[in-house]
């Protein structure tokens, strides 16, 4: 009989190793990982800790890097099935084109886990998806700016996540969810940065450009931080001072966003855990051990940090962990 340990959803960081959740029923269990690449700092760190936690629960994992494509995360899952692993992560790059290759699992009888992003696909086609509410992350980012600039006009850049991905559609729309209503705050300009830094420094410069040198930009939102450390740099090159000329919004609180803040840089991030594994794990392990139908969406916390909240501890605490 497994034993379930604690399980620390959204319990902060500086709690996520010490305190994480892994089942001692996977001891020995076969388990595949598709992951996507390694276009961002927090997905450096979901790396890491899933190996970190599999490590700990005794679980044999077999890692597959995209670099990117769906079509290899195809390839990989297909190989997963063919080598008759005990059960697949899945982090999926777009949210469409998975039912093939999900139906092969199925029908091999092999639970897969989504991690991190969403899919548009029958639910019956994956045991859990553990995520954040990605459409909250970009309302909590959006009511930030709100109540920041007040009254104010404020003509807002966006940096766009990977096109066709579930965080870049709906952190897309939570936002702007935030901001209907408020007649003064408005999107001038949007663009995909692919959730890299270098994209998000490259278009930051052309929104620079084409608005009078950034002077008619009041704010910045970036679907993740690696983009906004790209577009801080941008501004920089561009003599302008990120974090007082232009606001800054993002999402993921990567240790690089929060030295940005304690340098005055930027001025709030969303929090995604990367522990995204862990509360995966223990789904597995009450099925594989006993059955235990989990729940469809295991949802992360989405929690906004600015310059009041230590941002030098909150880079102390995060730095070592893979980012
Ligand atoms: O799916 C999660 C997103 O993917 C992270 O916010 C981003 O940094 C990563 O690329």
């Amino acid at each position: 009989m497994s034993i379930i340990r604690k399980l620390a959803l959204g319990a902060g960081i500086g709690a996520l190793l010490s305190t994480v959740a892994f089942a001692d029923g996977l001891q020995g269990k076969v388990i595949g990982f598709s992951q996507i690449g390694s276009e961002s700092g927090w997905r450096a760190a979901e790396t890491s800790v899933t190996k970190q936690q599999a490590e700990k629960a005794g679980i044999d994992l077999k890692f597959a890097d995209a670099q990117q494509k769906q079509e290899n995360q195809i390839k990989a899952i297909r190989g997963f099935i063919a080598q008759g692993v005990d059960a697949i992560l899945v982090a999926p790059v777009v949210s469409t084109g998975w039912d093939e290759v999900l139906g092969e699992a199925k029908d091999a009888n092999i639970p897969v886990v989504l991690l991190d992003r969403g899919i548009d696909a029958p639910e019956d086609l994956y045991l859990t998806s553990v995520a954040s509410d990605q459409v909250k992350e970009g309302r909590v980012a959006g009511e930030w700016l709100v109540a920041t600039v007040g009254d104010k006009d404020c003509k807002v850049v966006q940096l766009e996540g990977t096109v066709g991905s579930s965080p870049a559609n709906n952190r897309k729309k939570g936002f702007e969810e935030a901001i209907a209503g408020h007649g003064n705050i408005t999107i001038v300009r949007s663009q995909t940065g692919d959730f890299t830094r270098s994209k998000g420094k490259e278009v930051m410069e052309g929104f620079i450009k084409a608005e009078n040198g950034g002077k008619d930009i009041c704010a910045v939102y970036a679907h993740n931080d690696d983009m906004m450390v790209g577009a801080i740099q941008a501004m920089k090159d561009a003599g302008l001072k990120p974090g007082t000329d232009i606001l800054t919004v993002s999402i993921d609180a990567v240790p690089d966003i929060f030295a940005a803040m304690a340098a005055g840089e930027a001025n709030a991030t969303v929090e995604l855990t990367p522990d995204m594994a862990g509360p995966a794990f223990v789904a597995l392990d009450g099925y594989l051990n006993g059955g235990k139908v989990p729940e469809k969406f295991i949802i992360t916390e989405s929690k906004l940090y600015t310059a009041a909240d230590d941002p030098k501890g909150q880079y102390e605490a995060r730095k070592g962990l893979g980012y």
